[in-house]
């Protein structure tokens, strides 16, 4: 036996798949074990089952009552906001003008950069989010104090350094080729280092010229299993200046899609005003969409449109957008992607909002098997949710007959207060105090 083989007793959740296309979308053990060794999952299944084949003497850890679940998975946020969430503005360019422009120059002072990453990575612990998709800023040194402090974590994260040359303030400018080139350094200083994966980041079609935007794209080819992630169709006013900008394009997605930037491994953050042959191109080229609904409805950008996202085919995955997202919790996204399903005519079932917020966002960023649910050999990320945490998730929990009103009630109800503990490759990253 393993001297290394550590076993854990709670109910346990994961996905195998979208549960809105399969009703085998799910394994649920409520008398459940999963078992880690060397930071891999060894297996998840029934207590009974396991339990006789554990070598003698294994102190299983009792999380029993609470649930065990893959670690939540972000996919489009930007570590540089944190000490300007919440900030208010009419609409996303003047609250970028007021806010985000002026908090993200400090960061080409590695000191601020490096502190400011440590509290982004311990508040996503404490959410119970183990893996993100992490805009950084303009400056290379935000991109090194990232992946600094979270290779001290030992976490798997995707970040890169934002590429805008134009409609900008000069202190936050680069250039076509400079933007591109820190780029490439950067991929090859970090790119599959450790735990850390990049992503090649134009901030968004206004704020990169097209041979920034061509150059980005010639980067992509040239290191295809790197990310790519950016902004489309957030606000209106927004999708007009693109119109502007860029009179040739079909739409503000062609933009992209002009310069070679879909592809797999391509996230999308926001896609709310997206037509018809947008999505299908979406599907056509494995590009992901990270819908961010408390960003969304803060700014007042508009409402994500499920089912047409879902008739296409897309790749959907939920996120914060922190700083114009309004919570580091995956849980408070749920809430809210709710409701703007509900406002838009859709519907999502609790179960499938975990399946987004774990194995569906996985399967957009082209990780199955590495991260996102408990398949043998997958990197050992798992949080332990609590359903007694809070007096009212308490009371709530207790009459709760089937798994997707449980989920449900963690979802509505839950926030940090629900994540006891979080794990990364098997070991203990966040406890609830
Ligand atoms: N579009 C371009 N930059 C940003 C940003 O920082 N946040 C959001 N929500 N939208 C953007
Ligand atoms: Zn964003």
């Amino acid at each position: 036996p393993s001297p290394t083989l550590q076993a854990y007793r709670a109910s346990v959740l994961h996905f195998h798949a979208d549960p809105a296309f399969s009703d085998q979308a799910f394994d649920w053990f409520e008398d459940g074990l999963l078992l880690v060794d060397g930071g891999k999952v060894v297996a998840a299944g029934d207590f009974a089952k396991l339990a006789p084949a554990l070598p003698g003497g294994l102190a299983v850890l009792d999380y029993r009552g609470k649930l065990i679940m893959p670690g939540f998975i972000d996919t489009h946020l930007h570590f540089p906001q944190t000490d300007m969430i919440a900030s208010p503005a009419p609409g996303l360019l003047p609250w970028l003008e007021t806010y985000t422009f002026p908090t993200e120059r400090r960061f080409g002072d590695p000191a601020h950069a490096r502190g400011v990453a440590e509290f982004f990575l311990d508040e996503l612990l404490r959410c119970g989010t183990t893996t993100a998709m992490v805009y950084c800023t303009v400056h290379r040194e935000s991109v090194d104090a990232f992946f600094e402090a979270s290779a001290a974590r030992n976490l798997r994260m995707v970040a890169g350094k934002v590429l805008m040359d134009r409609n900008c303030p000069g202190f936050l400018r680069d250039t076509a080729e400079g933007g591109v080139r820190d780029s490439e350094e950067l991929i090859n200083k970090w790119h599959k280092r450790g735990r850390a994966l990049y992503a090649i980041t134009p901030r968004f079609a206004p704020t990169s010229s097209p041979a920034q935007l061509q150059l980005a794209g010639e980067l992509a080819r040239a290191h295809p299993d790197t990310f790519i992630q950016t902004h489309v169709s957030e606000s209106d006013a927004e999708c007009a200046w693109v119109k502007d900008l860029f009179p040739g394009a079909r739409s503000y997605l062609d933009v992209y899609d002009g310069f070679g930037l879909m592809r797999p491994r391509a996230v999308f953050g926001h896609c709310i005003w997206l037509d018809g042959p947008d999505f299908a191109r979406m599907a056509e080229t494995g590009s992901a969409a990270a819908v961010c609904p408390t960003s969304n409805l803060f700014l007042g950008s508009g409402l994500f449109d499920f089912d047409r996202a879902d008739a296409a085919g897309v790749p959907l995955s939920l996120a914060t957008d922190v700083g114009a997202g309004t919570s580091f919790s995956m849980l408070q996204t749920m809430n809210e992607a709710y409701k703007v399903a509900r406002l838009k005519g859709s519907y999502l079932p609790a179960v499938r909002m975990f399946y987004l917020a774990t194995l569906g966002a996985a399967r957009s960023m082209q990780l199955e098997g590495t991260i996102g649910n408990f398949a043998p050999g997958a990197e050992a990320d798992f949080i332990v949710l609590d359903p007694q945490a809070t007096p009212l998730l308490a009371r709530r929990a207790q009459r709760c007959a089937k798994l997707e009103e449980l989920l449900f009630a963690l979802a509505l109800l839950g926030d940090d207060r629900a994540v006891l503990a979080t794990y990364s490759a098997g070991v203990k990253v966040h406890q609830r105090r």
